[in-house]
């Protein structure tokens, strides 16, 4: 027996000299992934939000109840998960348009994702009953959620 847990005290000290070895590459791949991650969720926002709903908004694209309905489904599922791909020490690590102010402002910013996570989840719920009109009004004021973070924490 206390053979057994020597030798497993030395092969969990190997382990961790192992995982250890290299922590600065290490640091910096996590960085990089969830500014990844980050980037990839508000990607698939921005493809629906911007890229299919805006032109039916604005009229430049016919109004498809289904298609605006889904979309507004996809985004209110994404926006809960962009928060946590801005976690400590993801400031660089990879090409990122996030400000340092976020780090710095981290209340102000979890509220304006929170404000973003209320106002895609209205619109989500609203898409498949709700009128034009009081779908553009929703979507009017999502918009200004998105807007409310990026003029302060993302560069241009
Ligand atoms: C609380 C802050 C915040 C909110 C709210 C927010 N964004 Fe962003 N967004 C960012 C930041 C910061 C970046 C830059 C991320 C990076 O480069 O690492 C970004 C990047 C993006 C990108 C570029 C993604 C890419 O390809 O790199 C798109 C598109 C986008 N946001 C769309 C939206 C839309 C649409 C909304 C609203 C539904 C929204 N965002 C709400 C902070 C926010």
């Amino acid at each position: 027996m206390l053979k057994l847990s020597v030798v497993s005290a030395a092969a969990v000290a190997a382990a961790f000299a192992f995982v250890t070895a290299a922590p600065q590459a290490s640091a910096q791949s996590a960085a990089e992934a969830s500014i990844k991650y980050r980037q990839s969720v508000f990607s698939v926002i921005g493809y629906h939000f911007g890229g299919n709903m805006a032109p039916m908004v604005r009229g430049d694209k016919p109004y498809d109840k289904e298609s605006f309905a889904r979309s507004a489904g996809i985004v209110a599922q994404m926006a809960p998960l962009a928060h946590e791909g801005f976690g400590a020490g993801t400031d660089k690590g990879a090409p990122t348009k996030a400000k340092a102010e976020i780090w710095t402002n981290a209340a102000d910013f979890k509220a304006k994702m929170d404000k973003m996570v209320t106002e895609t989840g209205k619109l989500g719920q609203m898409a498949r009953t709700a009128s034009l009109d009081d779908l553009k009004k929703q979507f009017g004021a999502t918009g200004a959620s998105c807007k409310a973070c990026h003029d302060d924490y993302r560069a241009k």
